[in-house]
């Protein structure tokens, strides 16, 4: 058996900076409301036009984890690509990234977990790690929401709070059990599917119907959220799956050097530091200059805080999403 770690990462933001005054011209909100019920100040918007999609986002994250991995695209034996808002209804997108980095006929495969999906991936690669099956893992995160949210009043207490980008890591095996992924917990609750979920078009109605009916109040293709059921679930999940992480590590909190969360909203972050009693030095935030980037925000995180000397050698660093289905889950990492 053997361990996995994570040997590179990488993040790409796509470079239009979308403010929330922005945003207050286009909808009713206020930058006060947006920063005082999610810590958000502002996030990336793929602009139309600009070459970027959801593969393309992910495929430059990946370049730049499999450069400071210090190996060659070629290296990599499988593709994780977590996302809710894949290029296609179908192919998924890591198919496009192998494509793209011209590994031949690499597997690839996605991960439809929404804000636990990198969670879910990093789980899965260690898995396949550990059995022998396969050496280096590419993981990416990555979502490109803006181009599918009702940017008018009507969605915004949605809208405000999702952004674009993507994080990718490559994970590698290693010998030592001491390193690496400790341990992984995941868990769903699928009834409450609908609580935060984009529904339509689906097989109980496919598009043709959605035109022929072509009613304007259908917004079943927008992303819908029941925002403070979500929130008070959030935050017992988070928890929960922490204090799970910790039990069956050993940890203490207050050994913990870095939790890196989901960034889901500042706030649930906050209660989560409180509970663990936390330091703001332990908790990594990144939120309130990217808002809500789903799969992506974890390996966004997680490379800006490597990239800043957060996570280094030694460090003890905890994952953990919550999210849509509802799903969540923690990774603990000794680097
Ligand atoms: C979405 C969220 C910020 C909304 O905050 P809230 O305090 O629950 O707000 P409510 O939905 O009760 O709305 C309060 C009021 O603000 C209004 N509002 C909603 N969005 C708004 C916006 N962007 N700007 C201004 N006003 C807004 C509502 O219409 C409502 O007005 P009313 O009182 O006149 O009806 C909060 O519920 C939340 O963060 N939930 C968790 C979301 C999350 O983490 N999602 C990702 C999970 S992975």
């Amino acid at each position: 058996m053997f361990n996995s770690k994570i040997i590179g990462l990488g993040k790409y933001l796509p470079e239009n900076v979308v403010t929330n005054a922005d945003l207050e011209k286009i909808m009713d909100t206020s930058d006060a409301w947006i920063q005082e019920r999610t810590g958000i100040q502002e996030r990336r918007h793929i602009v139309k036009g600009d070459g970027n999609s959801t593969s393309a986002m992910g495929v430059k994250a990946a370049k730049i984890a499999i450069e400071r991995a210090g190996l060659e695209p070629r290296d990599i034996d499988f593709i994780l690509f977590a996302t809710l808002s894949p290029d296609y209804y179908f192919p998924g997108s890591g198919v496009l990234v192998q494509e793209a980095l011209d590994i031949p006929n690499c597997p690839a495969m996605d991960i439809r977990m929404q804000c636990s999906g990198f969670v879910y991936a990093i789980a899965t690669a260690d898995q396949f790690i550990k059995t022998g099956m396969y050496k280096n893992v590419l993981v990416i995160g990555s979502e490109y929401h803006s181009g599918g949210l009702d940017m008018t009043t009507r969605g915004r207490n949605i809208s405000v709070i999702f952004g674009d980008g993507a994080g990718a890591v490559v994970l590698t095996q290693t010998k030592d059990e001491n390193k690496g992924i400790l341990s992984s917990h995941l868990y769903s609750q699928g009834k409450y599917a609908e609580e935060l979920s984009l529904i339509g078009p689906n097989t109980g109605r496919w598009v043709p119907e959605i035109m022929e009916l072509n009613d304007p109040e259908d917004i079943s293709y927008y992303p819908y959220m029941n925002g403070q059921f979500v929130f008070k679930n959030a935050v017992v999940r988070f928890a929960e799956v922490i204090q799970e992480g910790l039990e069956k590590t050993g940890w203490t909190a207050d050994q913990i050097n870095l939790l890196v969360p989901h960034q889901a909203n500042l706030r649930i972050a906050q209660f989560v530091q409180k509970k663990f009693r936390l330091g703001n030095d332990q908790v990594y935030n990144n939120i309130q200059r990217y808002g809500n980037t789903t799969a992506a925000s974890i390996p966004i995180a997680l490379t800006e805080a490597w990239e800043e000397g957060k996570v280094k050698e030694g460090s003890k660093v905890v994952l953990a999403a919550f999210g849509s289905g509802f799903t969540w889950g923690s990774v603990m990492i000794q680097w």
